[in-house]
């Protein structure tokens, strides 16, 4: 309801605007002369036109990548991250994540200790305490065999889940991955965060981070703790050790920043000076632009998005945070593959055993993450998508009356090889083949005929950027090679 109200606004507004915009040209211009359109107008006119081709959605599509503030908010980053870590991120994000995207504000040590102080104050709950079995808050060093064997457990089936769950396509680690661009380096997390808050954090990012654009998994309790045990002992989220003088004689030395300790910290955490000078700073260097921070009267007010009460798809857009990687007409990221007609392309029983269990499709470089989806929310994402997201006008469909005949998919495959589409792709298990794109040998359980079809037509049409060359096939060719895909289906019996 809400939503549907917004988008009458907005279009009234545009009305509005035009109207004025259009006033204001002929208001300048003489008739006989030429009239000249605005560049402003065409500009917003491209703005709010809805591509013919596009259907219009039952609610406004959330942009996980126009949030308006881009750092997190601050006012529990006390319980969040330890004070030495605090100190030095300030001091130079760069040199202690090395993505990290806040710029280095150039304040001195003073002016550090006093904003940390500043932000302890006005740190609200403490992270929840979650009870841990003795054994895991040891050092390795420290744990009897026995103990060690049940810890190990627990680490390994965490690094199961870590796996399938994919972190890395967001995050890098010690700057590998994170091929969407998106989280921050996770190669040094082990000396920011704690026990707690990162099993909080897993439980619900949203509770932290309202905006945040990663992804709520389904986790259950003993998944968490299995990726909190793999996150705090794997060598590869500790500092690596810091290499002689010689390694990097060619390279400035980093410069070495004073470090906040928790020891001189908790000595001056009540100093109410300290207090009103943190306050100062922040104002000052208007950390306020890029995160919420309680106290600080803001310039320009903030529009809360209001979230409760959302339903559906839309919660679930929300909360697993598709369009971080997906895109949905005009909205969110391109490292997946755009949804905007996918309910005109893929086949709804496959997709919905797809968004509960993930299987590899693009061998070479895509995977999607196990979220863990109920099968009710996999239902709620396939009826929308194929209520929702499909092509303006039904894509022909020249198989719907009945099966491809065996004629034509032998004529089908030989098209196949002939045009090469096996550099590419594999169409079978034991053929090989090449995997630059998807693996072809279950496609027609996968995709709709009549889109492999449109597919083939012009590979470009779709997504202008494609790779697959436009091979300009006739309709019998055409017709040949969506028989032969189509039957590429997982046998059932046989084989
Ligand atoms: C231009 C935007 C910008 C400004 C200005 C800015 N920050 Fe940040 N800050 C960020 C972003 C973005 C992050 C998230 C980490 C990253 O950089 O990728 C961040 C992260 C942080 C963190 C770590 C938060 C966490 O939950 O891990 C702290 C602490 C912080 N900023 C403090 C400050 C302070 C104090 C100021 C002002 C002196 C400030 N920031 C100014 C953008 C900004
Ligand atoms: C869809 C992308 C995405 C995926 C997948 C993802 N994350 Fe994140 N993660 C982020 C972003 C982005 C942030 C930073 C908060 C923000 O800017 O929204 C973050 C923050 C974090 C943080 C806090 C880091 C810090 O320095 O504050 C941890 C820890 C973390 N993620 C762990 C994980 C783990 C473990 C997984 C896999 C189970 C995972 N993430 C999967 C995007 C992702
Ligand atoms: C962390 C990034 C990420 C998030 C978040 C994500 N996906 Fe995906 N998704 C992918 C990738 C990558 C692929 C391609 C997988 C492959 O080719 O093997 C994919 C594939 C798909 C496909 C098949 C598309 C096709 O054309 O083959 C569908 C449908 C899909 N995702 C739906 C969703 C939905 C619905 C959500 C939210 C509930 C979601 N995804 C969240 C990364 C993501
Ligand atoms: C130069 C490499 C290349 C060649 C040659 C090629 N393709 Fe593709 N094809 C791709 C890539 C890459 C994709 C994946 C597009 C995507 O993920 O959005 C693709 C996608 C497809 C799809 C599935 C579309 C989807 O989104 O799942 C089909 C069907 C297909 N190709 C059939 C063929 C056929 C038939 C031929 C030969 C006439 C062929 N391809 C030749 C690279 C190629």
């Amino acid at each position: 309801m809400r939503l549907r109200s917004i988008v009458c606004v907005q279009k009234v507004t545009l009305v509005i605007t035009m109207v004025c915009l259009s006033l204001l040209i002929v208001d300048r211009v003489s008739f006989g002369e030429e009239r000249r359109i605005d560049a402003l107008f065409l500009e917003l006119d491209k703005k709010y036109r809805i591509p013919e081709q596009w259907t219009i959605l039952p609610f406004e599509l959330e942009d996980p990548y126009k949030r308006i503030k881009n750092g997190p908010p601050l006012v529990n980053i006390i319980h969040k991250a330890k004070v030495e870590w605090i100190s030095r991120w300030i001091a130079n994000p760069k040199g202690v994540v090395p993505n990290a995207k806040m710029p280095d504000l150039g304040l001195d040590f003073e002016e550090i200790k006093a904003v940390i102080v500043y932000l302890a104050s006005i740190a609200e709950k403490e992270v929840p305490q979650v009870s841990w079995d003795d054994f895991l808050l040891k050092k390795e060093e420290e744990l009897s065999d026995d103990e060690y064997d049940k810890m190990d457990k627990v680490y390994n089936n965490g690094k199961g889940v870590w796996g399938r769950a994919r972190c890395t396509i967001c995050h890098p680690i010690k700057g590998l991955g994170g091929n969407v661009g998106v989280g921050p380096d996770l190669g040094e997390i082990t000396t920011k965060v704690s026990r707690n808050w990162l099993y909080d954090w897993l439980s619900n990012t949203k509770n932290h981070f309202p905006d945040t654009m990663m992804a709520q998994y389904r986790f259950n309790d003993a998944d968490v703790r299995g990726i909190v045990e793999f996150v705090l002992r794997d060598t590869q989220f500790i500092p690596e050790e810091k290499e002689e003088e010689e390694e990097g004689a060619d390279k400035p030395p980093v410069p070495e920043v004073q470090v906040l300790t928790e020891k001189e910290f908790s000595n001056i955490r009540r100093d109410n000076a300290l207090v009103e000078k943190g306050r100062d700073v922040i104002e000052k260097a208007r950390c306020f632009v890029c995160h919420d921070i309680k106290g600080i009267p803001e310039l320009m007010p903030v529009v809360e998005k209001k979230r409760d009460g959302i339903t559906g798809f839309e919660k679930l857009l929300y909360e697993i945070r598709c369009l971080t990687c997906h895109r949905i007409q005009d909205k969110g990221g391109t490292y997946a593959p755009n949804l905007t007609i996918a309910g005109s392309k893929i086949k709804m029983g496959w997709e919905r055993e797809f968004l509960q269990s993930p299987d590899i499709i693009r061998p070479l470089s895509q995977q999607m993450p196990k979220f863990n989806l109920t099968e009710d929310e996999s239902k709620i994402a396939t009826e929308y998508i194929e209520k929702n997201l499909v092509t303006k006008e039904a894509l022909p469909d020249i198989y719907k009356e009945g099966a491809p005949s065996p004629e034509i998919i032998a004529a089908g495959e030989k098209v196949f090889y002939e045009k090469g589409c096996n550099t590419c792709h594999s169409e079978s298990i034991t053929k090989g083949g090449g995997v630059v794109g998807p693996n072809l040998s279950t496609v027609g359980d996968r995709l709709q005929p009549a889109y492999i079809l449109y597919h083939l037509q012009n590979p470009q049409q779709v997504n202008p950027q494609a790779v697959e060359p436009n091979f300009g096939l006739s309709e019998d060719e055409l017709k040949q090679l969506v028989g032969f895909l189509v039957d590429h289906v997982q046998k059932k019996e046989g084989k």
